[in-house]
């Protein structure tokens, strides 16, 4: 089926007389006849629900359309993205391991892996994105794991090489992880360029109202774990938690990441995706092919409107021709990018504060990819305690507006942002 077509009715076909609409199984548990048909479930030996902690049939419809959208074999919902990006790197990293990572990542992702994984014994090397293949094959390690990437980086809205990527990655035998967030799988499916496993922060456009915080990972069935086995113990070894089970042989290629990562970090660690939560992301995803082209539709014409101001300095979108990232976007986000746009106001921090004070349609918030516009002046709020020298050095400049584009007329966006710059 084509994309549009999955993101209506892909992960669920309902049977004569059943539901048209996924059903939220709101229970925790599962009941079964005897301890005998339990206990296969234990034993990884049959296939099926029995606590809610580590799956439901709610969040596995929607975890196989998701599958579905990104072209991958396998694929599950976690609570948040940051739980999802957690749970693919820690599925095969653990304490005396090493992680290359591009620098121009989500600031909660950074945190993740340069501070919390860090204490966990897991080191990590950012390079920066346009960095060359010598500069990144020299980032390995032989205790190397995985390498990850957004295909477009938020904030910074660069624009992901996932095919020179994926090489540095599979010349040392580790997968590339690659968080779609931005993109989404209906204006780029990395696993097309190369990319192991696909991660997202469902929050954002897949979900696309601003109603639940969700994430979800996806398997691409394409990394042989066998074949690089001594990399990877934990899908290559026996689990003695499952009476010897080793993922890789049981599950194959097309399961084993998957298998593993809700078996045993869900039941260990518990990030599970509320059903009612999955219900209300498929509800968004069943949309999300028609949303995506008006948020890149309002962005291109918002970024190109900035660009003409006499009050905006610089703008940056890779749907502009002349942007840094703008010849890649075409490779890459050939139908559109995303609806974020950051740009400068002129005279800095003071004139960016004016400009938010006057926006009447764009909301201050902190989110992105909402069906509302919304907007951010990182020196006035999230990165407020910072002076102008260190907000250049964390790579936020005081002038920057961070504009996420929603679905309204763009005509409407656009006479909101200029009455706004007229007042600065
Ligand atoms: C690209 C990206 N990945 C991951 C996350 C974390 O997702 P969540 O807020 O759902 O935990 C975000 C949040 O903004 C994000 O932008």
């Amino acid at each position: 089926m084509k994309l549009n077509t999955i993101c209506v009715q892909g992960g669920y076909t309902p049977g004569n007389g059943e539901p048209r609409q996924i059903p939220i199984v709101q229970s925790t548990t599962f009941k079964y006849s005897t301890s005998e048909d339990m206990g296969k479930l234990f034993d990884l030996e049959a296939s099926g629900y029995f606590y809610t902690r580590l799956q439901n049939p709610t969040n596995d419809y929607v975890a196989a359309k998701i599958a579905e959208l990104e072209g991958g074999t396998a694929a599950m919902l976690t609570s948040s993205g940051q739980a999802a990006n957690f749970f693919a790197l820690f599925n095969i990293c653990s304490c005396g391991d090493h992680i290359v990572s591009s620098s121009s990542i989500y600031g909660g992702t950074f945190n993740l892996i340069d501070v919390t994984m860090r204490k966990m014994g897991i080191e990590a090397t950012f390079v920066a994105p346009d960095c060359t293949e010598e500069e990144l094959a020299a980032a390995f390690r032989p205790n190397t794991k995985a390498v990850f990437g957004e295909t477009i980086a938020n904030p910074a809205l660069t624009v992901l090489d996932i095919e020179k990527f994926a090489k540095a990655a599979h010349d040392h035998g580790v997968p590339l992880i690659v968080d779609n967030t931005f993109a989404t799988p209906v204006n780029c499916r990395p696993i097309e360029w190369g990319a192991d496993i696909v991660t997202h922060s469902t929050t954002k456009y897949m979900d696309g109202h601003g109603a639940c915080v969700g994430g979800a990972i996806v398997d691409s069935g394409k990394f042989d774990w066998m074949a690089h086995a001594d990399k990877f113990p934990g899908l290559c070894t026996p689990d003695e938690s499952y009476h010897g089970v080793t993922y890789a042989e049981k599950f194959g290629q097309a399961g084993a990441f998957i298998t593993k990562c809700t078996v045993q970090l869900m039941r260990d660690l518990g990030c599970i995706q509320a059903p009612q939560h999955a219900f209300i992301l498929n509800l968004g995803l069943e949309s999300l092919h028609v949303r995506m082209a008006r948020h890149c539709e309002n962005a291109q014409a918002v970024a190109e409107f900035l660009q003409s101001h006499p009050n905006v300095t610089w703008v940056t979108y890779p749907g502009l021709p002349g942007d840094k990232y703008h010849e890649q976007a075409k490779k890459y986000l050939p139908g559109g990018s995303c609806g974020v746009v950051s740009f400068g106001v002129k005279g800095g921090r003071k004139a960016a504060e004016t400009f938010m004070k006057h926006l009447k349609l764009a909301a201050i918030e902190t989110h992105v990819a909402d069906a509302r516009t919304c907007c951010l002046h990182p020196a006035s709020s999230t990165h407020r305690q910072m002076n102008d020298e260190q907000l250049v050095a964390a790579g936020v400049s005081p002038d920057l507006v961070r504009l996420s584009c929603g679905l309204e007329d763009k005509e409407d966006l656009i006479a909101d942002l200029r009455q706004a710059l007229d007042q600065v």
